[in-house]
């Protein structure tokens, strides 16, 4: 279903994850509300502080497909494998929902009586940069994108590298595994091991991995060889 899905967007030529734009949306919003807030103080205008409170509002409403979305491409990205981003993100997101519903209320009570300031609009800003933050960890790992000047030598596509390696080998690490990353690994010695490993991947010890193989029908040998000659130029081979 959900590949489906994925697969319905690539054919309309959409192949980035969802979640990432609509961020934009919850976050966008409670700095909004935090604006507000403090210019209605500052200016002495309280219907600025009203305008604070529809951001509030907005945000909550938007976090829960912003959170779907998210579910949807750590499954379809990361094969729903239990990272340390993620599981800060997931706990981060369940914060601020609760501290929305709280500032909505501690927004009420500050416009009725027109003065103070909602102090956990602050809390809700630290919260959704601490939910940027681990985005941003997982997205482009810990790791220095070193070695990138090699790019320059040779005309290598990085576009099926991106397409169906990145979210899990972002800068050529792993996010799942980060002892095992791209960069350096013993199965980008020479094409035909490497295609090997992708067309049916095993953990080190033989037991099954949560890669995904890439048979033919999802990724073509001229594919592979694209992403191998990507790999080798902007990671370095053995
Ligand atoms: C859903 C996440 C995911 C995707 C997508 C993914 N990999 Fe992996 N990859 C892993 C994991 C996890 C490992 C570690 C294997 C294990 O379990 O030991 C790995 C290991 C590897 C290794 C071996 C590293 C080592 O030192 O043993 C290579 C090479 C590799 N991946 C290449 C690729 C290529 C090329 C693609 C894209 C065609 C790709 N991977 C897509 C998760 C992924």
């Amino acid at each position: 279903m959900i590949t489906w899905f994925y697969q319905a967007l690539a054919n309309l030529g959409y192949t980035h994850p969802l979640h990432p734009p609509l961020t934009h949306l919850p976050t966008g919003l409670v700095l909004g509300a935090f604006i507000f807030a403090v210019a209605a103080r500052a200016m002495r205008r309280p219907n600025l502080a009203l305008t604070g409170r529809h951001c509030i509002a907005l945000a909550l409403i938007s976090v829960f497909p912003t959170m779907l979305l998210g579910l949807l491409d750590w499954q379809h990205f990361y094969a729903g494998a239990w990272v340390f981003p993620i599981r800060m993100k997931l706990g981060l997101v369940f914060s601020l929902i609760i501290l929305l519903f709280a500032a909505d209320v501690q927004g009420r009570m500050v416009q009725r009586k027109s003065k103070g300031f909602p102090t956990i609009y602050i809390l809700c800003v630290l919260n959704v940069i601490a939910l940027g933050y681990f985005g941003g960890e997982l997205v482009f790992g810990t790791r220095s994108p070193g070695g990138s000047g090699r790019l320059k030598d040779r005309p290598v596509s990085a576009e099926q590298f991106t397409k169906n390696c990145s979210s899990c080998h972002p800068n050529g690490g792993n996010v799942i595994k980060p002892n095992l990353p791209l960069r350096g690994a013993p199965q980008v010695t020479d094409f035909s091991t490497f295609l090997a490993y992708v067309r049916s991947p095993k953990a080190r010890d033989g037991s099954e991995t949560v890669m995904p193989p890439f048979p033919a029908d999802r990724l073509t040998e001229e594919q592979a060889k694209e992403i191998f000659d990507y790999v080798v130029a902007a990671f370095g081979g053995r």
